[in-house]
């Protein structure tokens, strides 16, 4: 069918590395005409519609703006006042949509959602986060510490914290770009592997001591201890995350030149310290702007395919 022939990122390794250097080259480019501001508007006419069923800062305004300065036009939905909301199936949802713009880009809850409505969709669907994945989060993620560090192939990523969506990325992540991930999560929260989307993976070693898992270290990063949509279980997480809160004395037995990331919104004093997020190591406002660019790069492509470099 007509479907099968769409790209959608819906998952990380939806992308071949090939596709992810083509992305970074790209991404150098707009993020420089950008910051020249050059015009830059390959999509005139072109309409990408966000579906949100969670809240959002970076994601919504990295994709409105980002639509923007590529020329094209950027319409938001919430689930909460569109029919969506009201128990529309997805699949007549994907079917409207999908007749009317041009991509679209849904964050929503469990994962199955996105790969409806990619199923019944016209035009490409992009995940902006998910229960199970970020992709988007760790194209700029991976991109910030190139630009910080060279590739990340060989290097090693230490992920603290909660087992969640955007750890699950970077497992897959580290499967394309071929690095370790060290993981340390308490006892009960420890990485699904199927949810992951995983299966045989060598690219991860769990720690049970987060202290272990930093050692020798290019990269430390976190998240949030509650997750959107599991805030029931806020107090008890407070509780079993206790002993894995990113600080400078866990840096300390990192790499020196280690950076340090968090997809952000964070909670200081909670995953990570103050002195570690506002400290020299970290690169957090890098990584959030990079969603911009990199983002840009990824809408690009799945609209109007390889281009020769401008
Ligand atoms: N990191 C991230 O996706 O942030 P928002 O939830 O603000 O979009
Ligand atoms: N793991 C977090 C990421 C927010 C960008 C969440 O799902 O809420």
């Amino acid at each position: 069918t007509k479907n099968m022939q769409i790209k959608h990122f819906l998952q990380f390794n939806d992308f071949s590395r090939e596709e992810f250097e083509y992305l970074f080259e790209r991404t150098r480019w707009i993020k420089q005409e950008f910051k020249q501001y050059r015009r830059y508007w390959p999509l005139e006419d072109r309409t990408l519609a966000m579906i949100f069923d969670k809240h959002s800062t970076r994601t919504r305004l990295s994709f409105e703006a980002g639509m923007h300065q590529l020329g094209g036009a950027a319409i938001y939905l919430s689930t909460r006042d569109t029919q969506l909301g009201r128990g529309e199936p997805v699949e007549d949802a994907a079917r409207v949509i999908s007749r009317m713009v041009d991509i679209v880009m849904i964050r929503t809850h469990e994962h199955d959602i996105v790969r409806r409505f990619a199923a019944h969709s016209r035009v490409p669907v992009i995940n902006g986060l998910t229960d199970e994945y970020h992709p988007c989060q760790i194209i700029g993620d991976i991109f910030t510490f190139i630009e910080h560090h060279g590739s990340i192939t060989g290097k090693t990523v230490a992920w603290i914290g909660d087992s969640n969506n955007v750890c699950n990325t970077w497992l897959q992540a580290a499967e394309v770009f071929d690095f370790n991930v060290h993981v340390s999560t308490p006892r009960g929260y420890e990485v699904e592997p199927e949810r992951a989307g995983l299966y045989g993976t060598s690219h991860y070693e769990e720690f049970a001591d987060p202290h272990e898992a930093v050692k020798g270290a290019d990269l430390v990063t976190t998240d949030v201890w509650t997750s959107m949509g599991f805030e029931a279980e806020t107090e008890e997480r407070k509780r079993d995350f206790a002993d894995f809160r990113v600080d400078a004395e866990m840096m300390s037995h990192t790499r020196k030149d280690a950076l340090f990331m968090h997809c952000l919104p964070a909670h200081r004093g909670e995953e990570v310290a103050a002195e570690v997020i506002d400290g020299p190591q970290s690169v957090v406002w890098d990584e959030a702007e990079n969603r911009l660019h990199t983002q840009k790069a990824l809408i690009e492509y799945l609209l109007l395919g390889r281009l020769d470099n401008a």
